[in-house]
């Protein structure tokens, strides 16, 4: 990279992220520095820089999942901080993108909350925002500045590609096909891919009609872009169970786990849980079938892209190039 381009890019970990930012600095042979956070009394909180960011380039790493209001409040704040105090652009880099669920009205008098939330980055002054497998892709259409929404499969296939053993491709809903679908081709499976025939039945609930494929004696991987009660993929896996799969792989890119990972550790039949670090969750070894997968390389090098305004699409099939074993 270019030392008059390096120095004028600044970049910020949020605490929820600090880990991930300083692991992405260290890619990219970048200083990450830390915000100043002040929480008064009644809970309001102001977030600053330390030192000038006049006319600099700014990147922050941070996630909006769980506290997920409060981390979309310090992120608004500081993203005005940084705009008033005259950056040149202002990129955030969600790595998890809170509300993505709510992206359009599923019955009458409901908000489009992940429309509301890309109004509230862009008002607060975001240029740019990087993002990993938005629930929706087309929320990226939410927001008038652009939006690079990374593909989570890029970094599962590099994981997926080291096994010796075959696996059919399985999307927990019909929403994730696509995904499941491209997971596939990238992993040069020869296998068709299964699709699991779900029917939301209220907030956190759903029922499983049937599978869509075959999955009879095959080792499975169930795709899927969250975790968040863990209902979806436990349903998913017992019917798959039922079809007669074999072993059962989970990969989701977003752990949020909000009813803890007993419930997959303890599952007799999940052999492995793998998501990425994009929502700050750790495994400090007290879960053995949980894996993280790092998303710093991946981030890292789409970080430089945009510094060096060169192509994101030619970083997917780079990183999974010079990956390959
Ligand atoms: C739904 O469409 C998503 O892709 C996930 O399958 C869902 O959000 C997972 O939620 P839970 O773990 O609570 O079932």
């Amino acid at each position: 990279m270019q030392d008059t381009k390096k120095k004028n890019v600044v970049i910020f970990g949020m605490d929820n992220s600090w880990d991930l930012a300083v692991e992405i600095g260290k890619k990219i042979d970048r200083e990450v520095n830390s915000i100043q956070k002040t929480t008064f009394a009644d809970g309001e909180v102001l977030l600053q820089s330390n030192f000038t960011v006049r006319n600099k380039n700014v990147f922050i790493v941070c996630h909006t999942a769980k506290p997920v209001n409060d981390n979309i409040m310090s992120l608004l704040v500081f993203i005005d901080s940084l705009k008033r105090a005259s950056a040149n652009t202002i990129n955030v880099v969600i790595t998890y993108y809170g509300y993505a669920r709510q992206d359009r009205k599923v019955s009458g008098r409901q908000p489009i909350s992940a429309k509301l939330v890309a109004d509230l980055l862009s008002t607060a002054g975001a240029t740019k925002i990087i993002t990993v497998d938005l629930h929706n892709p087309s929320i990226q259409g939410f927001f008038d500045i652009p939006v690079d929404d990374l593909g989570g499969q890029f970094i599962f296939t590099n994981e997926l590609r080291k096994r010796k053993e075959k696996f059919v491709i399985v999307s927990p809903d019909h929403g994730g096909a696509v995904r499941a679908r491209q997971l596939s081709e990238l992993l040069e499976n020869d296998e068709e891919i299964a699709i699991i025939d779900k029917r939301r039945t209220g907030p956190n609930k759903s029922e499983i009609l049937g599978v869509l494929g075959n999955v009879k004696d095959k080792n499975v991987i169930i795709f899927d872009d969250i975790i968040d009660t863990g209902g979806t993929i436990i349903n998913a896996a017992m019917a798959l169970k039922k079809q007669g799969a074999k072993k059962i792989i989970i990969a989701a890119t977003h752990g949020l786990f909000s009813r803890g990972f007993e419930m997959f550790e303890n599952n007799e039949i999940i052999d492995e849980v793998m998501i990425t670090n994009s929502t700050g969750i750790k495994n400090t070894g007290e879960y053995k079938k949980l894996k993280i997968l790092s998303m710093a390389d991946f981030l890292g090098r789409v970080i430089e892209a945009n510094i060096n305004k060169s192509s994101v699409t030619e970083v997917y099939y780079d990183y999974i190039r010079t990956n390959k074993k």
